[in-house]
């Protein structure tokens, strides 16, 4: 039981919204929360662009994770807002959540030719992304950041995220890796696992253990 003035649930799921359509299936979408009278915001989930660097940068920040952990954020490789934006300029199928028209919510996503054209900026999780490219699958299609802003937590976008990537690649390989030591990021986890991913290994790194998590689709 939630208590009160605790973030509602609005069990709304933002479906993948092309730019043009977006009008109605917000309207859709709005009937749907006024009749469950929740009185949180209107989801959407659309691509991203180049542009949206900088709403990602800012909700990266507040995620940013400070050892030993704590339940704000897991987030260890916040990049600055010209690598969001380069890693945007490469990425085709990285979605953003808006709520009321801002962001609050993002999901990068690269695929293998992507992952290695973004790699070269990438130093720090080298064993990680080195592991994920030496797999050798043109299929794979890796996770690289999701990130919910604190105000928006548990309603649903994260979920509306990950929906998104699995209605973008119907037929894939999705990987992803989570922080397992020194704190394991249960929600990350428990949203992976819900969508049907499982842990496939491990993989130690700079004093960190991440779960690498799987799909096949
Ligand atoms: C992981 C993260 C993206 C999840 O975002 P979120 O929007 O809060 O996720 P959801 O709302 O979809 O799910 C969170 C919880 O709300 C619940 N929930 C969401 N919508 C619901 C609904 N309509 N009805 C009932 N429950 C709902 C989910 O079941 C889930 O509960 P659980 O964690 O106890 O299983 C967010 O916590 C985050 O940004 N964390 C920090 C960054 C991070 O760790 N990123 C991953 C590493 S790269």
């Amino acid at each position: 039981m939630r208590e009160e003035g605790a973030p509602q649930k609005t069990g709304q799921m933002a479906g993948l919204l092309g730019r043009d359509d977006r009008r109605s299936s917000t309207e859709a979408q709005g009937a749907r929360r006024k009749e469950r009278g929740t009185g949180a915001g209107l989801i959407e989930v659309r691509k991203t662009t180049p542009d949206d660097a900088g709403a990602i940068r800012d909700i990266a920040e507040s995620l940013n994770y400070v050892p030993p952990g704590s339940d704000k954020g897991f987030l260890v490789h916040v990049r600055d807002e010209p690598e969001y934006r380069r890693i945007l300029g490469i990425s085709t199928h990285s979605f953003v959540a808006e709520e009321d028209g801002r962001i609050v919510g993002f999901l990068l996503i690269l695929t293998m030719k992507e992952l290695e054209a973004v790699a070269d900026g990438i130093q720090t999780r080298d064993k990680v992304i080195q592991y994920i490219l030496g797999l050798n699958d043109r299929t794979a299609v890796y996770a690289d950041q999701i990130g919910v802003s604190l105000e928006a937590r548990s309603r649903g976008v994260g979920q509306a995220l990950a929906e998104a990537m699995a209605r973008e690649h119907p037929a894939a390989h999705f990987l992803a890796a989570i922080m397992h030591w020194p704190t394991q990021n249960k929600v990350s986890v428990r949203l992976a696992r819900r969508n049907g991913w499982t842990l496939r290994t491990e993989i130690p790194e700079n004093g960190f253990v991440w779960g690498i998590y799987e799909k096949l689709v």
